[in-house]
């Protein structure tokens, strides 16, 4: 592997290194003080955001730290982006400065794949457009190898804006190629037009979703991406497609609740079931830190 653009298309063998090794990253960090690494010391790592973060940079900050790297930061507001400078310009002007690695974030689908045409350098893509997010998808799928000892077989509800969501893409390729069962919830206009060939299952009606799987992914309703003129009214669409109490309540079975960040609390997930005993949210963000570990690990030492 040289870099990481997608799950798309990757094997189950590599997905599993790649979780086995985020495990043993996991119990390092889980001492107390956390065990470092040096296996990385002497490399830097670009991390690009030309798009908005909080947990995706500051987990890749903190493992690429945690592993002996250093990192330097682009942020696209305070760049010369603002004064016109293209992306390849900008990753070719990093690039002259002797870095190890990119980390990317961008709002156009496919901007990590033509940085990792044109550059020499290890590409990991920290999520593209409506694309992939592949280290999401890692650490979803760690948190719940974690929780329910296998994703063989396992039941997978991914409920909300799957149309713009990155994670839904990564993580619908990634559970299906370790033989989890996908279903998806979602209003139709809020589905990609070729989902049927996703090998997924849909549904339009949530508690009949919620009968049906062991884990429900939620995903944040991406307003800024004008997703408003894609449902009659946001009240409407919390009517119908929030995860809530309410809607657990008709299960007789706990249900284990991921959600990605950031969260629209009372909009796609209730503020009682995003801090319930059932969430494993702050899970996700802990194992986020030891896959990206993993990541930069297998893409970086010798
Ligand atoms: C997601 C993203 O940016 O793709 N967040 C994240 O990385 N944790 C999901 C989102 O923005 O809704």
């Amino acid at each position: 592997m040289r870099h990481l653009l997608g799950l798309y298309g990757v094997s189950a063998d590599d997905i599993r290194a790649i979780l086995d090794e985020a495990n043993r990253f996991l119990s390092a960090l889980q001492q107390s003080p956390p065990q470092t690494f040096n296996t990385l010391s002497g490399k830097t790592i670009a991390l690009c955001f030309f798009e908005n973060s909080t947990r995706t940079r500051i987990s890749f900050d903190l493992a690429a730290r945690r592993l002996g790297a250093s990192t330097v930061n682009f942020t696209a507001l305070t760049s010369s982006l603002q004064k016109g400078e293209t992306l390849l310009d900008t990753i070719a002007n990093l690039e002259a400065m002797n870095l190890d690695a990119f980390v990317i974030r961008h709002s156009d689908s496919g901007a990590a794949h033509v940085v990792a045409k044109r550059s020499k350098l290890p590409v990991i893509n920290a999520g593209d457009g409506a694309h992939e997010h592949p280290t999401q998808a890692l650490l979803d799928m760690l948190t719940l190898r974690n929780t329910f000892g296998s994703l063989s077989g396992l039941r997978v509800l991914i409920m909300g804006d799957i149309l713009h969501s990155r994670v839904a893409r990564s993580n619908i390729f990634g559970l299906r190629t370790m033989g989890a069962h996908v279903s998806l919830c979602a209003p139709p206009t809020l589905l990609p037009a070729n989902i049927d060939e996703f090998g997924v299952t849909l549904y339009t009606n949530l508690e009949r979703a919620v009968q049906s799987c062991d884990a429900a992914i939620v995903l944040r309703l991406q307003l800024e991406r004008e997703t408003a003129g894609f449902i009659p009214s946001l009240r409407e669409y919390t009517r119908f497609f929030s995860l809530t109490e309410e809607v657990l309540s008709k299960r007789d079975k706990k249900l284990f609740v991921l959600h990605p960040g950031p969260m629209n609390r009372e909009v796609e997930i209730s503020s009682a079931v995003a801090d319930s005993r059932q969430s494993l949210i702050l899970e996700q963000v802990t194992s986020g830190v030891a896959v990206r570990m993993a990541v930069l690990q297998t893409l970086l030492a010798n």
